[in-house]
């Protein structure tokens, strides 16, 4: 069947909004503007190890979300991986829609764009790319663009980076629960562990007080890992209000996820998310989701489970969890 994309229709300089798009009162970002003056936590993974450990932990619990610095991933890298995802959305159409998906029917690799189930209910203005990134056996590179030609090189590359800073919070968030550093990451499957890239590509949009790029939402996944262009729009939930957050060059921003609020019984909140547009500005961002393999078991840690502190989270498979979010079953 064939997709509108976003893409295609901004391509067309609308006036006006198009319904599918208007948000309900309660949702336009005009009625539902962020706090001033408050701002995210930011943590140079520089300083020293127990003030990190800290750090990390407060934001982790207090916000479910951190902007890290110092990371070692070079600029260099991140403007390759940045490069060659915006070449991939200049493509001519014709050529993007050889990697179109189906989630309907469970493919979710590839080129994608959410379609509206019924006239309730509002689609969001963005389009995006998904497909696995590790372990690379898992890897069905098919499935990654051919072109540019250097995509697969660079995102590789950037894969191997990402993980060693995701195995780095990982050993951190794992001792802010006074566990051995390995314990989170081995409830992830170790080295079975998975990271999926989604890169979400907002067009310019004619009417941004009306429409949302992601709906408010949490993130399915342990961790999420995400670079973005220069054009702001991510906003996180913190007690009753949004908060924007600032975009600051070649950082990395950190959601927690569900899994990791569940294997945390809930010391770790998985943090309420969106993102807004921009009326002038196509705004870009790179999201890595660290998540299990599907048929590992994630509930909370019996350790951090007492009579004090009871389980406040069911155990199930990752696959079980995943289902029941898409179908908006509850967990
Ligand atoms: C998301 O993670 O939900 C998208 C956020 C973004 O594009 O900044
Ligand atoms: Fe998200």
């Amino acid at each position: 069947m064939e997709v509108k994309r976003v893409q295609t229709l901004a391509l067309n300089q609308l006036n006006e909004l198009p319904p599918q798009f208007v948000r309900p009162d309660n949702e336009r970002p005009e009625n539902t503007k962020a706090l001033e003056g408050v701002n995210v936590p930011v943590i140079s993974l520089s300083q020293p190890h127990n003030v990190l450990v800290t750090k990390i932990t407060e934001a982790a619990s207090d916000w479910g979300f951190f902007v890290v610095t110092d990371h070692d991933i070079s600029a260099k890298l991140i403007k390759n991986l940045q490069d060659v995802g915006q070449e991939f959305f200049s493509l001519p159409q014709k050529e993007k829609e050889v990697y179109a998906n189906d989630p309907s029917s469970g493919k979710f690799d590839g080129y994608g764009t959410k379609m509206t189930k019924n006239l309730e209910e509002k689609v969001e203005w963005l389009d995006y790319y998904f497909h696995l990134m590790s372990p690379p056996s898992q890897a069905n590179y098919e499935m990654w663009p051919k072109n540019p030609p250097s995509y697969r090189k660079v995102t590789e590359e950037y894969n191997k980076e990402i993980l060693r800073v995701t195995n780095n919070i990982l050993e951190l968030l794992s001792e802010g629960l006074t566990l051995e550093n390995s314990v989170l990451k081995s409830c992830l499957g170790g080295d079975e562990v998975e990271l999926e890239m989604k890169i979400n590509m907002y067009p310019p949009c004619p009417q941004p007080e009306l429409a949302l790029g992601v709906e408010p939402h949490t993130d399915m996944s342990a961790l999420t890992l995400l670079v973005s262009n220069d054009v702001p729009g991510l906003q996180v939930w913190k007690e009753n209000s949004w908060v924007a957050v600032n975009y600051l060059q070649d950082a990395l921003f950190v959601h927690i996820g569900d899994q990791l609020e569940v294997l945390s019984n809930g010391r770790y909140k998985s943090v309420l998310h969106r993102s807004l547009v921009n009326k002038e500005r196509k705004r870009m961002s790179w999201a890595v989701f660290v998540v299990p393999p599907h048929e590992v078991m994630v509930g909370p840690l019996p350790l951090l489970v007492n009579d004090q502190n009871p389980s406040k989270y069911s155990t199930k498979t990752y696959a079980e969890y995943r289902y029941r979010k898409f179908n908006k079953i509850p967990q």
